[in-house]
């Protein structure tokens, strides 16, 4: 076999201590007969360059970025796709044979795929709430702005981040709402996403009252360690319709891979019985 038909790929970030990436887009290669492996590559932030020199120079077809390079990469990069455009933040990149390099954004597409593939009735009379204003806010607000829902609503702690949110995606169908208002908003909205770090394995809870929420309320966290958050404790509690974050990786990750090799990976149930496997 030469050389060119062993396929490398990669994830960077910094520090690189666990990602499930590898188990991913491993298991993907092998499904789909592709002979080449995935690896992760810690990069430090003032090494970007340098390692980007290194995956054209080894022939990789392309790799996945996360914190904190999202952005970082990008002055790097020869073209940017539009919606990572869009985002300001790069999480996936193809590299040309000839060493030329397209940065993508699939958050977005992770995050609205999951959503689709578990509750495809989600509500969409009412409107959606996303919570927090980083870079996977900014991501679900994309995503929620192309479904008919009557707006979305976003609130932060920071407030002016979520208004810069607003104003640069919201096409004027977004409306910021104060922090310590949110639990008013969750009454009346249809799809509740989490997109802060809050409830994730170290940090506090989120407090949001969804005790009072229309029974058909979908509450979507993309926190995935733990699996089940106390948020999504709770809304079980309730009795409403939850979406754990885990599907939001593989689905982001699955767009990534049809960047790279124009195939559109399965979710299917051994990589969902692996990936389950990490969290018991
Ligand atoms: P990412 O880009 O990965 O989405 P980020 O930019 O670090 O992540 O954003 C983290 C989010 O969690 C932000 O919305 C942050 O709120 P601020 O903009 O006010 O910082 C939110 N967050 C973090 N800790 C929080 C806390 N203790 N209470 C409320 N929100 C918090």
């Amino acid at each position: 076999m030469s050389e060119r038909d062993f396929k490398k790929a990669a994830v960077i970030g910094w520090p690189l201590t666990h990602t499930l990436s590898p188990v991913i887009h491993n298991h993907w290669m092998a499904k789909y007969g592709i002979s080449g492996c995935y690896e992760k590559r810690p990069v430090a932030p003032d090494s970007i360059g340098d390692a980007l020199a290194a995956m054209k120079a080894e022939g990789l077809v392309g790799f996945n970025i996360t914190v904190p390079h999202k952005e970082a990469i990008i002055p790097h990069l020869d073209k940017l796709a539009p919606l990572a455009r869009l985002m300001g933040a790069v999480n996936t990149v193809k590299i040309e044979p000839d060493g030329k390099t397209t940065g993508f954004n699939t958050d977005g597409i992770g995050l609205m795929a999951n959503l689709q593939q578990n509750l495809p009735s989600w509500p969409k009379d009412r409107p959606a709430m996303v919570i927090g204003a980083g870079g996977a806010a900014r991501a679900a607000a994309l995503g929620l702005l192309n479904e008919n829902l009557p707006f979305v609503v976003i609130t932060n702690r920071t407030r002016e981040k979520a208004e810069v949110i607003a104003k640069e995606i919201g096409r004027g169908r977004m409306v910021v709402v104060d922090w310590k208002e949110r639990n008013d908003v969750a009454l009346t909205a249809g799809l509740i996403v989490n997109t802060t770090v809050l409830g994730m394995h170290g940090n506090d809870p989120l407090e949001l009252d969804i005790s009072k929420c229309a029974k058909d309320t979908v509450v979507y966290d993309i926190v995935y360690q733990p699996l089940v958050t106390p948020l999504l404790k709770d809304a079980e509690a309730h009795g409403l319709r939850t979406v754990t974050g885990l599907g939001m990786l593989v689905y982001q990750a699955a767009a990534a891979f049809k960047v790279w090799f124009d195939i559109m990976p399965e979710y299917d149930d051994e990589l969902r019985e692996r990936l389950e496997a990490v969290f018991r």
